[in-house]
């Protein structure tokens, strides 16, 4: 039984364990083009839980947030090296959208992220979907980049990155 992090209206929002993430999948196949293998999933959720985290419904699956840390080039600081977050994979269900869900999952991500000692996160998103880029940005995540045909179809992505601790 794993203990829930934040409900409101009926809804709760917990970190995934090994039997969501088959729903979490049906989801992701529901909701966006980017699709991953089961190992991924198992992966990340091994490796950052804190970070992992899903919505319900009553008993229903509504949406998922998966992440993970990585080390590399800060996003802001010149030739800086840092642990940073790396938002994966994000999604609620269409009939769930603008009720706060997303918001939710992302505020509750950037706490376990931050848990982890990083100091930056970043994620990336379709230049053309302009409701994900709003909430990022509602939350502090600031445009970095523009990545050239980073999607398989060929669209570009923003790379959006937000950092901790400069407040
Ligand atoms: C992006 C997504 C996760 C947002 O989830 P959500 O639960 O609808 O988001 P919220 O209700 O928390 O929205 C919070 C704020 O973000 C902005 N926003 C979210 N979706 C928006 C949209 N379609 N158009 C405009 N603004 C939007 C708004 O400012 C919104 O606040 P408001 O409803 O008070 O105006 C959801 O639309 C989704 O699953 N999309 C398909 C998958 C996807 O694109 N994932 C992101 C890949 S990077």
């Amino acid at each position: 039984m794993q203990s829930i992090l934040r409900g409101s209206n009926g809804r709760t929002y917990r970190r995934a364990q090994s039997s969501d993430l088959i729903p979490i999948m049906e989801i992701n196949l529901k909701t966006l083009p980017e699709h991953y293998s089961d190992y991924f999933y198992e992966s990340l959720l091994a490796e950052i839980p804190e970070a992992f985290i899903v919505a319900l419904e009553g008993d229903r699956y509504v949406g998922y947030i998966m992440c993970k840390t990585e080390y590399g080039f800060s996003s802001f600081r010149r030739l800086g090296f840092v642990k940073k977050g790396h938002m994966v994979s994000v999604a609620v269900l269409p009939d769930c959208r603008r009720k706060g869900i997303g918001r939710i999952l992302v505020e509750e991500a950037i706490k376990g992220i931050q848990s982890r000692q990083c100091v930056e996160m970043y994620l990336e998103v379709r230049c053309s979907n302009n409701g994900a880029v709003r909430l990022y940005e509602e939350l502090g995540f600031i445009i970095k980049q523009q990545l050239n045909s980073y999607y398989r179809d060929g669209e570009d992505a923003f790379l959006m990155a937000i950092e901790f601790g400069s407040k």
